[in-house]
């Protein structure tokens, strides 16, 4: 058998309220992805169990394949196999994290010898936005700001930032899927410059915010007027899973990505009532739900021993 490797990449969360397609921050909670080299065959278990099969590893196979035609090179064949941990298209980046395990297993696996500029730019090319990857394969908090065509991966700016150590994150998963195509599909082709405006000073003040650790202004800093409203329609209760979270002492809530899932931000002693409320919120609207606790992670996609 061929050398192998073992890759963690943590969940995210995208957007965070007003940062639309530009911000987005690493969760403590990993997918480990084993790959075999002079093996073949696909298999999963965990968490979405089912669509990973039925799906056979198109995106891990998509990021092996793309770091090495990046290289002109032809991709071996691999076997690959999934601990998925992150519940499946509900807005905590698990498309991501197959993506980027694919990229960097074949980096290390082909001594491909990509740096996470390169990285990067073939995961957001993938994905279609950097959001959720960038944080996937850098860890933090990570701005990002991609070039004419932000739909490539190509000429895209980021910076990551540590998180700190005192907030915890919570995240309200419901019982459906929702698939980021259909999350798009409801939003308008153009916006008001006044919405426009609201969102800008929104996404500035919550890196500011961050940085300045001023967690009073998060909750001002997440609101958004550019694609949660339009979303309501296919998240029942959003708006009032939001304001529950906030009503239960969050410091901030935002849907999560694309969505079904709302995170919220908090301080230790709130995480267990903003879980609660969250969750209570879904259920009055007939949606099962299941929270996660969980913290902004530091570390991005690493390989394991
Ligand atoms: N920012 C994307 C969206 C999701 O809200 O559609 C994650 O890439």
């Amino acid at each position: 058998m061929g050398k192998g490797v073992r890759v963690m990449v943590p969940a995210t969360t995208a957007n965070l309220g007003a940062g639309f397609d530009c911000l987005g921050m690493a969760l403590n909670l990993y997918n480990a992805f084993d790959f075999q080299l002079g093996t073949g065959g696909f298999d999963a278990a965990g968490e979405g169990e089912e669509n990973l099969l039925a799906n056979g590893g198109r995106l891990i196979y998509r990021g092996w394949e793309a770091a090495y035609a990046y290289r002109d090179q032809a991709a071996p064949s691999v076997g690959i196999r999934i601990d998925s941990r992150i519940p499946i298209s509900r807005g905590l980046g698990s498309s991501a994290t197959a993506i980027v395990a694919g990229l960097c297993a074949a980096n290390y696996l082909g001594n491909l010898a990509l740096d996470d500029n390169e990285l990067l730019s073939l995961a957001a090319g993938i994905e279609g936005h950097p959001d959720n990857a960038a944080p996937a394969l850098l860890g933090g908090l990570v701005v990002t700001a991609g070039g004419d065509d932000h739909h490539q991966g190509q000429g895209l700016h980021y910076i990551a930032l540590d998180p700190p150590d005192n907030l915890q994150v919570v995240a309200a998963v419901p019982a459906f899927e929702l698939s980021t195509a259909r999350a798009r599909s409801v939003l308008p082709k153009s916006v008001s410059y006044n919405d426009a405006v609201f969102n800008v000073g929104r996404a500035a003040l919550f890196v500011a915010a961050w940085t300045a650790e001023r967690w009073d202004l998060l909750g001002q800093a997440m609101e958004d007027r550019l694609h949660q409203p339009m979303r309501g329609a296919l998240v029942p209760g959003l708006a009032q899973v939001l304001e529950s979270a906030k009503a239960a002492g969050a410091l901030g809530a935002a849907l999560s990505g694309a969505g079904p899932s709302v995170i919220a931000l908090t301080l230790e002693d709130q995480a267990a009532a903003v879980s609660e409320a969250m969750c209570s919120a879904f259920r009055h609207h007939g949606i099962d739900c299941k929270a996660i606790r969980t913290t902004p992670a530091r570390q991005g996609a690493y390989l394991a021993d």
